[in-house]
């Protein structure tokens, strides 16, 4: 089953947002199969946004991810990772659909509230960043035939 990586940020820490958040994955019908509250080392920010080095806003997140602990997360279902980030909105907050995470949440980029895989290359490249394999949890639910097909 397809899997991503889902992070809340360290303001939608802050704010009290996670229970609310992981609330309207459970609902979606996504599984939930690895989680751990983490405070980020800035060695793993440096790796996790490899891609942006150079860019701006690099060092602004980087120390931004590392403020504060961060809840990170596996999810599978069926088309995860595209449903996920619809369901997160643009990365920018006053871009982001009303009704999104972001939309709902977000007032800035620098503090757009939860991180999603952007494909599901990306999604496994960040699981293996944050997870072992020995931390995600294969398992079945009742209400998974209520789901799919
Ligand atoms: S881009 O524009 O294609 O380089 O950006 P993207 O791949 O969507 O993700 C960039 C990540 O950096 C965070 N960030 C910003 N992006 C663009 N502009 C500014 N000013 C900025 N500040 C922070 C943005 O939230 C993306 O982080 P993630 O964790 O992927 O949401």
């Amino acid at each position: 089953m397809e899997r991503t990586f889902l992070m809340i940020k360290p303001d939608g820490v802050q704010r009290n947002l996670i229970g609310n958040i992981i609330s309207r994955f459970e609902q979606k019908g996504y599984k939930l199969v690895g989680m751990k509250l983490m405070h980020i080392s800035r060695a793993l920010a440096e790796k996790h946004y490899a891609e942006h080095v150079g860019k701006s806003f690099f060092e602004g997140t980087v120390s931004y991810i590392t403020s504060s602990p961060v809840v990170a997360m596996v999810w599978a279902g069926n088309n995860v990772v595209a449903g996920a980030r619809d369901m997160l909105g643009a990365t920018n907050p006053n871009n982001a659909t009303p009704g999104s995470i972001r939309g709902t949440y977000g007032l800035d980029i620098s503090r757009n509230v939860i991180h999603g895989s952007d494909s599901t290359t990306s999604a496994e490249r960040e699981i293996s960043l944050y997870f072992t394999p020995e931390e995600l949890v294969d398992y079945s639910k009742n209400v998974d035939a209520w789901l799919v097909e």
